[in-house]
């Protein structure tokens, strides 16, 4: 006979921890596999309704007996080491942990926890609220093949996975589709902004500007052409694209001198707060 499924311990319930907890629901996952720690009155009390989800206020209350297969952990970087201190008993073959929090390191989680602990380290953007965000993961030796694919899976509820190699890129994987979202919501500011300034009312400009990024982003998802193609169909010789994209792809000012220093600056950025 097989032995029931290992409880699932999801450490914050809030924005990323709430995305994701929904989209093993929505996926049917078994909701009484799923133990939640949440300080927060309110977050708490969002899923104490939700029927069959055990709900904890601190992880010093959940019962000895219980060994999670997966502990995700989703509390903000700073709220961590208060965090992770009573999750100690926890470590053990059977429990691998996973961390969406930015810059917390691998070393990090074995030195705080053991250091042998099954760690995955991943990095999650913001549509994974929607269901369509992209994980970048890496593991430490600790994690098993199995681990690594039920965490791959678990991940797999809020958008696409993808694996590195080496923790070395998760800096790079935060410059790029981290914080990457921010990067396209200021597109559409600045080509509002453009619009604007070209003499359109603000109002209508931003409703151009979104519909526009938010239809190419579409298009290019469900396209099977690629991205330099699809702008390619764009761009009549001569004509207005062609007159646009010839600023910006000025080799010296254009957008991709200006993508790849604000890509370096990220990163950079990322290896400094990841100590
Ligand atoms: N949001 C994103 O776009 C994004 C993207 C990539 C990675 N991440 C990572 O995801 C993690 C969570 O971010 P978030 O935006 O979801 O934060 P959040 O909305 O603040 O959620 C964290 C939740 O954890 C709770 N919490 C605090 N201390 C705890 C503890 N000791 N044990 C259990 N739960 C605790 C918080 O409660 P209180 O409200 O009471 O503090 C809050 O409800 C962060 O590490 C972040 O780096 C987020």
């Amino acid at each position: 006979m097989n032995a029931a499924p290992r409880p699932l311990l999801l450490i914050g319930a809030g924005k990323m921890g709430g995305a994701m907890l929904t989209g093993w629901l929505d996926r049917n996952m078994a909701a009484d596999g799923v133990i939640i720690v949440e300080p927060n009155p309110a977050t708490r009390a969002d899923w104490q309704g939700r029927a069959g989800v055990s709900v904890y206020h601190s992880a010093d209350e959940i019962a000895d007996t219980v060994i999670p297969g997966t502990v995700i952990l989703a509390v903000k970087p700073q709220m961590m080491d208060d965090a992770l201190a009573p999750l100690q008993r926890f470590v053990g073959p059977e429990t691998a942990f996973l961390s969406i929090a930015a810059g917390k390191t691998i070393a990090y989680f074995e030195q705080h926890l053991a250091a042998d602990a099954a760690i995955i380290r991943a990095m999650p953007n913001t549509p994974s609220a929607v269901g369509r965000g992209i994980t970048a993961y890496c593991t430490n030796a600790a994690v098993s093949a199995a681990q690594a694919s039920a965490g791959a899976a678990l991940l797999a509820a809020v958008g696409e996975v993808v694996v590195v190699d080496s923790e070395a890129l998760i800096d790079a994987v935060t410059a790029v589709s981290g914080s990457g979202p921010a990067y396209v919501f200021y597109l559409i500011e600045t080509l509002a902004d453009a619009g604007a300034s070209a003499g359109l009312p603000a109002e209508l400009a931003m409703q151009l500007a979104h519909a526009t990024v938010c239809g190419s982003g579409e298009l290019a998802r469900l396209s099977d052409q690629p991205a330099s193609q699809l702008r390619i169909n764009v761009t009549s010789p001569g004509g207005t694209t062609q007159a646009a994209l010839e600023v910006l792809m000025d080799p010296d000012t254009g957008l991709q001198p200006l993508m790849r220093r604000a890509v370096a600056a990220a990163e950079q950025r990322a290896r400094e707060l990841a100590g």
